[in-house]
């Protein structure tokens, strides 16, 4: 007969090959060096940081969630938001900011009745700022998805988004 060592009671909410990747990692010396690519791991499985999973790798890393938090907001890569289908991200470079990003921004978020960082509530689209994307002489640039888009005005904000499945009308 043969016995498990594993409990069929965990309450891990955790991917398993983030689980085994952060168990393995906090092994090792310097253990810490390894929070971000855990992260990254968690972010790229989950779409966004969960506070149950935040909560689960600070107790695997021995520091706090506001710890790993605080490390995480410090990158733009790291989301505690699920993501739209259709992301948007407006360039708040330099370039992009001086050429009018601002106002590009505020329409999207006029439109979608959504802040930056938040989800619309059908899923569909999310708002997130980026820094230079390295296309400056479009500026400003957006990026829906998958499509980016340059020399943006306000004006032509609305039919970017129709383009995705945007179907409500500004008030
Ligand atoms: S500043 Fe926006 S693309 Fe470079």
């Amino acid at each position: 007969m043969t016995t498990q060592n594993t409990c069929s009671c965990s309450s891990s909410t955790l991917p398993e090959e983030v689980r085994r990747f952060a168990e393995d990692r906090v092994a090792q010396s310097r253990a810490r060096s390894f929070l971000i690519p855990t992260l990254h791991k968690l972010q790229n499985a989950v779409g966004y940081l969960r506070d149950d999973h935040i909560e689960e790798i600070a107790e695997l890393f021995g520091v706090t969630p506001n710890q790993v938090k605080g490390v995480a907001s410090f990158y733009h890569f790291f989301s505690f938001e699920p993501k739209g289908a259709c992301p948007i991200s407006v360039c708040t470079g330099t370039a992009c900011h001086v050429r009018g990003a601002a106002d590009v921004l505020a329409k999207i978020m006029k439109l979608l009745k959504i802040e930056d960082g938040e989800r619309t509530e059908d899923g569909l689209f999310s708002i997130g700022g980026a820094r230079c994307v390295g296309m400056c002489a479009l500026a400003p640039v957006v990026i829906i998805g998958e499509k980016v888009y340059g020399n943006v005005t306000p004006d032509q904000v609305e039919d970017m988004l129709k383009e995705h499945g945007f179907k409500g009308d500004e008030t």
